[in-house]
């Protein structure tokens, strides 16, 4: 008997976790497998994109069938496919997107190509049952750092962006200069708690008056050349210091930002997403602000602010709701805009 509910599939192939996942009724996350291939990657220092393509064929279809059993449900349940289909690394899309086509051609189900950074910031439809747009939002993740204006389901504009490295790479940057290994968000955020944010005073670069653009490149320098001139000087390095002194720096020039663009656009509301919205100080530290600026802050779960397959199949689902099917000449775009 089909399903009474409706059943979205989310394929999320574009960097370095395989993930699937059912969602029913585009909020309610049923089943949600995440392979990751950091253990991989991290031999390398970073995502090798061949070896990342090999490993999202070898996984799948293996993690199609987790996500099916874990939801108890058949694949003729599924009444629609979502997949990434840019940015991203080329050859990793194509193989979420092959895969998904694959199963709407034969299974005939309709097929919704998702722009990964919609489905960041639609993590939020699962946490926030309320939630609608038009809101702000702040997106801070491994390629992105934007600060967005929803006007409505898969409908942004963007008011700032980052010039040069995203904040996640350069907090993956920096890990790698102070020895943590990657990926160094998390590494990053975990040793900075034992750290005084204090102890260097990295440069806080804020651009022209009025932009919400963003550099991160000159921050990251910054460490590199303090790191480099200790040891230079044969002084041992803390890496807990350096490593809270720098995310304080980055951290609080998107924060002064994010909050700058909310009360200039009358908006009481900032929706965070990406990677880096799993960072503990940017949430003490926004929280913190927004709440005497009488702004709420909303944050997916922290296992949804990396890539997931649920956010792409909540993005689907809104996609539907607009008529904006994709057809069997969907392909992979990994230059695609927001
Ligand atoms: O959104 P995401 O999973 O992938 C992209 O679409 O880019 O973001 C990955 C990025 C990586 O740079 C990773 O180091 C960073 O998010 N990240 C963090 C944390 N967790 C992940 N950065 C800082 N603090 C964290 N807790
Ligand atoms: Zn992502």
């Amino acid at each position: 008997m089909k399903n009474k509910r409706h059943i979205t599939m989310g394929i999320e192939t574009s960097c370095d976790e395989t993930s699937i996942a059912i969602v029913a009724d585009g909020r309610d996350i049923l089943s949600n497998v995440i392979s990751s291939q950091i253990d991989i990657h991290k031999n390398f220092g970073g995502v090798v994109p061949e070896i990342a393509s090999r490993h999202h064929l070898e996984n799948i279809n293996g993690v199609i069938n987790e996500a099916m059993a874990e939801a108890e449900i058949e694949i003729d349940d599924v009444d629609l496919i979502g997949v990434t289909c840019g940015p991203g690394l080329v050859g990793a899309l194509l193989i979420g997107i092959a895969t998904a086509k694959a199963i709407s051609f034969a299974k005939d189900i309709p097929l919704i190509g998702v722009n990964h950074m919609h489905g960041h910031v639609s993590a939020n439809y699962i946490n926030y049952k309320e939630l609608e747009p038009p809101f702000l939002s702040l997106i801070v993740s491994g390629g992105h750092t934007n600060i967005v204006m929803v006007n409505d389901y898969g409908d942004m504009d963007v008011l700032g962006s980052t010039r040069d490295d995203a904040v996640g790479e350069a907090y993956d940057k920096v890990a790698r200069v102070i020895g943590l290994g990657y990926p160094g968000g998390p590494k990053i955020d975990e040793i900075a708690k034992a750290g005084n944010k204090e102890a260097v005073s990295f440069k806080r670069v804020y651009l022209e008056k009025d932009s919400y653009d963003f550099s991160f490149s000159g921050t990251k320098t910054g460490v590199l050349n303090f790191v480099n001139s200790e040891k230079q000087k044969g002084n041992d390095i803390i890496a807990a210091d350096v490593a809270a002194s720098f995310q304080e720096a980055v951290l609080e020039v998107i924060v002064n930002k994010a909050l700058d663009a909310a009360l200039k656009l009358k908006q009481d509301k900032i929706v965070v997403a990406g990677g880096v919205a799993a960072n503990s100080r940017l949430r003490e530290l926004l929280n913190e602000k927004a709440t005497t600026k009488g702004i709420k802050v909303y944050w997916p779960d922290k296992l949804l602010c990396t890539d997931n397959g649920a956010m792409i199949a909540t993005a689907a689902y809104y996609k539907m709701k607009k008529g904006e099917f994709s057809d069997l000449s969907l392909d992979a775009y990994p230059g695609l805009d927001i």
